[in-house]
């Protein structure tokens, strides 16, 4: 295979609410762990990563807004912590649609996580990102990630308009100028390059991620950002 990503860029497969365990193991057959390389499973698929750790990093997709205790049906971040988990996703769009989250329960899922030491992934649509700042401290947005995801472009095979992307970047690091900044909606191996030139710290893909080829081919494509 021969390639590696930068650890500085980062490729994150977000797999979302799909594929069994069968399939996650036959997605690990044929894709090999490279520096740089960011899975985010079912929690439930956590463990079937945690032993590739430290060639390829653990996500987690949501977590618990309250700390260890009776909250039923909920994985804290401690939790996550037993199984190498080092990024956790908060604040996705369809967290925030379907589940009915808001700017402050993702303020309190980023501190949870930040208290034992997971970096927060912060996703963010353009109305979102003065809300959701004006809850977050300078601690807490300097040891966070963020990501451009806008909604409307999400599930496709076509990315936000490259001029919106570079806006609305500059506008999440006119908040988090610290911050690691990446971009997430319809990432495909055949348009991964027009993101390269912008000066992302990496992608958020996940339909094009289901595929072990083409989530190898994104990968190689990504593979000389520095
Ligand atoms: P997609 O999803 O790659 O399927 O567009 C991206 C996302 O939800 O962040």
């Amino acid at each position: 295979m021969g390639y590696t990503t930068s650890m500085n860029f980062l490729v994150i497969a977000n797999f979302k609410s799909n594929l069994t365990k069968e399939q996650v193991q036959s997605w690990l057959t044929a894709v090999k762990p490279v520096a740089g390389m960011v899975i985010a499973p079912s929690f439930l698929h956590l463990p079937l990563f945690s032993h590739l750790s430290p060639s390829l990093s653990l996500c987690a997709q949501d977590v618990s807004p309250f700390p260890v205790g009776s909250y039923t049906g909920a994985v804290n971040a401690t939790q996550l912590l037993d199984y190498g988990v080092k990024y956790a996703i908060v604040g996705h769009s369809e967290r925030r649609r379907y589940f009915h989250e808001t700017p402050a329960d993702i303020a309190s899922k980023i501190k949870e996580l930040l208290a034992v030491g997971i970096t927060p992934l912060v996703c963010l649509e353009r109305n979102q990102i003065a809300p959701q700042f004006a809850l977050l401290d300078d601690d807490l947005i300097d040891n966070s990630l963020f990501c451009f995801e806008p909604s409307a472009d999400i599930g496709g095979t076509t990315i936000a308009p490259i001029s919106l992307i570079k806006e609305v970047v500059a506008e999440i690091r006119s908040f988090a100028p610290s911050s690691k900044v990446i971009y997430g909606g319809s990432v495909t191996p055949d348009n991964v390059s027009q993101l390269l030139p912008l000066g992302l710290n990496g992608v958020l893909v996940a339909t094009a991620s289901l595929d072990p080829a083409s989530f190898l081919s994104i990968i190689r494509e990504c593979s000389h950002v520095g």
